[in-house]
């Protein structure tokens, strides 16, 4: 299975700020590594809860191979993927990293990250490092707290096409962006 093209060049991001492209809710690929076995999963519920320090909520089911894999190394990356991913994204979610290794068999390229073990994934728009600062809600509600320790965003687009899941396999792939309310919008609420 071949994937689409690598994003381009990426640059250093400042972690305060990715929260821009997490609000809008896109559908993520979460990567990890534990005892030299890496693995993805797909996600669609993830929200932010805070920008400095960066922090975002996932719940990721315990059934899920990543369960485990992002519990016992307390990190993973938030990869962004694009449409061009979409078929990509549906595979990942559809297979168990118990069975098969999800780098290798959808072609995506593992590159290293410089502040965690889990691998980055080159082809996807953005890359978040992330650790675990909360893990009380773990065992009540499957609930990861992540702090973005670290982040990788592609020079362009400014404003990529992602996917979002509206449910029973329908996507909503990100469109037309208006800055027609700026002038009413208040800066506070950032
Ligand atoms: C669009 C989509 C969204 C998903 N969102 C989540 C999610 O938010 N949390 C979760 O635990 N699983 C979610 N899944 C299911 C996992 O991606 C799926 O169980 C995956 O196979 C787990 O892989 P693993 O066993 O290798 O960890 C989603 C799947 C799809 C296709």
């Amino acid at each position: 299975m071949k994937a689409a093209m690598k994003a381009g060049a990426k640059k250093d991001f400042p972690v305060d700020g990715i929260r821009r492209f997490l609000e809008p809710g896109p559908i993520v690929l979460v990567s990890s590594a534990w005892k030299g076995e890496t693995n993805i999963m797909t996600m669609g519920w993830h929200m932010v809860m805070g920008f400095s320090p960066s922090l975002i909520g996932s719940y990721v089911w315990s059934e899920n191979h990543s369960f485990d894999m992002i519990r016992k190394s307390r990190e993973c990356v938030i990869n962004i993927p694009t449409l061009d991913l979409a078929p990509t994204v549906v595979r990942i979610g559809n297979s168990s990293g118990r069975e098969v290794d999800k780098f290798s068999k959808f072609g995506l390229t593992a590159v290293p990250g410089a502040r965690v073990k889990a691998p980055l994934i080159a082809e996807c728009h953005a890359n978040f490092e992330c650790k675990l600062v909360d893990s009380s809600l773990i065992r009540k509600y499957s609930l990861f707290i992540w702090e973005v320790v670290k982040a990788h965003v592609a020079t362009s687009p400014r404003f990529p096409r992602t996917i979002h899941y509206r449910g029973d396999g329908v996507f909503m792939i990100s469109g037309e962006d208006t800055g027609r309310y700026r002038r009413q919008f208040k800066p506070q609420n950032l």
